[in-house]
């Protein structure tokens, strides 16, 4: 379990972080910086030793000092971050010097972090604004993330859909149900040890999916709502996909994000999404989720379907109509997304259309799911 490191610890750190910087400084620094720290009413004796080639950090008192600094533990911090004019320190009294001071020189002036390389992944012109730079993608993902794959609801509803884009472009659909994608363990060794590959790389699916979606330039994302959100096959999905980010932080739209490991900028995706439920509420948490997760990936969200009432539609004589229209509609849908990057607000109003959602509706429901209890019937 990881607590919240002490001042010692934290001296380690700085003294980790100085010797990177240390060879770049004057070698003839060779003495003691001797603290005296107060911290939470405690003290803290522990001094830096330099000789020439390393720095290190010991506890307690040293015999003679080169240099002596008493002060809380906060205020050191501020100055060693330089937050803290060292002189305005010693004016105010927050810090108290005895010795020679021009021993700081071993302290390095420029930054501790030093320089890193970071790649450069700008925002682009079709991240922000997607239906004016639209190219027909060439090739287009379904990745059906339904637990049940063909046999569910999801797949019912995106059949259509498909139908549509198939008229226009080449069409893959990939169940994912049939794949392997093992849950991220949050080990980091995708970003430290071996960069851009998951310790199960050879062990499991995610790979060769990733690879499948990143060639194509529309990736659609089609899903039942579970217990509010996505099912876990495909939050695990997303979760592996950070071995396809740098670790490094850049500047994205308002917001920080991670530079992209493989840059295809014609990458966009669709959110298709299906409930049991009857309000289009149900869809906001994957919504914002989907907003999030498409700056933080680059990749800009084209176009979103979401039909509640799913299992309720299907079957029921009463909604025999709405359902055929609402099919129909899914087609186009399917063919506008291609040609134009967006689909028409009549298209999805009528796909989204309230089919029921009265009290009546309640019980005509809540006998349904009791006719199936006691016919023995598995198909719900
Ligand atoms: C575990 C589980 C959790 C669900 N949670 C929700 C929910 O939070 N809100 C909702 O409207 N429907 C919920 N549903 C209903 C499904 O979204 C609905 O049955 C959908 O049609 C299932 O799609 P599928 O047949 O492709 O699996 C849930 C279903 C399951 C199995």
């Amino acid at each position: 379990m990881k607590e919240p490191l002490s001042p010692i610890p934290i001296m380690e750190k700085m003294v980790e972080k100085l010797m990177l910087a240390y060879p770049d400084h004057d070698r003839k620094a060779e003495g003691i910086i001797q603290f005296h720290l107060k911290h939470n009413n405690k003290k803290i004796d522990c001094f830096i030793q330099s000789d020439f080639e390393n720095l290190v950090l010991n506890e307690g008192i040293a015999d003679n000092p080169t240099v002596t600094i008493k002060s809380t533990f906060y205020n050191w911090l501020d100055l060693a971050g330089g937050k803290l004019n060292p002189i305005l320190g010693v004016i105010s009294g927050k810090l108290k010097f005895k010795g020679d001071t021009s021993f700081f020189k071993i302290l390095p002036r420029k930054s501790l972090n030093g320089e890193v390389l970071v790649p450069e992944d700008p925002v682009t012109r079709f991240e922000k604004n997607p239906s004016k730079y639209w190219k027909k993608p060439q090739k287009v993902i379904v990745l059906s993330a339904s637990p049940r794959g063909q046999n569910g609801y999801t797949n019912f509803y995106l059949k259509p859909f498909i139908e549509g884009m198939r008229k226009k472009t080449e069409v893959e659909i990939v169940h994912l149900n049939k794949y392997q994608i093992k849950p991220c363990t949050g080990c980091f060794s995708c970003w430290m040890n071996t960069p851009g590959e998951c310790m199960f790389h050879d062990k499991d699916d995610f790979h060769v999916l990733a690879e499948k979606m990143f060639e194509a330039d529309l990736t659609v994302y089609a899903f039942p709502i579970y217990a509010d959100g996505m099912p876990g096959i495909l939050k695990n999905f997303f979760d592996r996909s950070v071995s396809r980010a740098y670790p490094y932080m850049i500047e994205g739209m308002k917001r920080v994000r991670h530079p992209r490991r493989y840059i295809n900028n014609n990458n966009s995706m669709v959110v298709f999404s299906i409930c049991g439920f009857f309000e289009m509420i149900n869809f906001e948490p994957v919504r914002t989720y989907f907003k999030a997760l498409s700056h933080n990936r680059h990749t800009p969200v084209v176009g979103e379907i979401y039909r509640t009432t799913a299992v309720g539609l299907y079957g029921n004589p009463f909604t025999y109509k709405k359902l055929n229209n609402i099919l129909y509609a899914l087609e186009n849908a399917g063919e506008e997304i291609i040609d134009s990057g967006k689909i028409k607000r009549k298209t999805k109003r009528i796909i989204s259309q309230k089919v029921v959602g009265k009290k009546q509706d309640l019980v005509k429901i809540n006998e349904w799911w009791n006719e199936k209890k006691s016919s023995q019937d598995n198909n719900y």
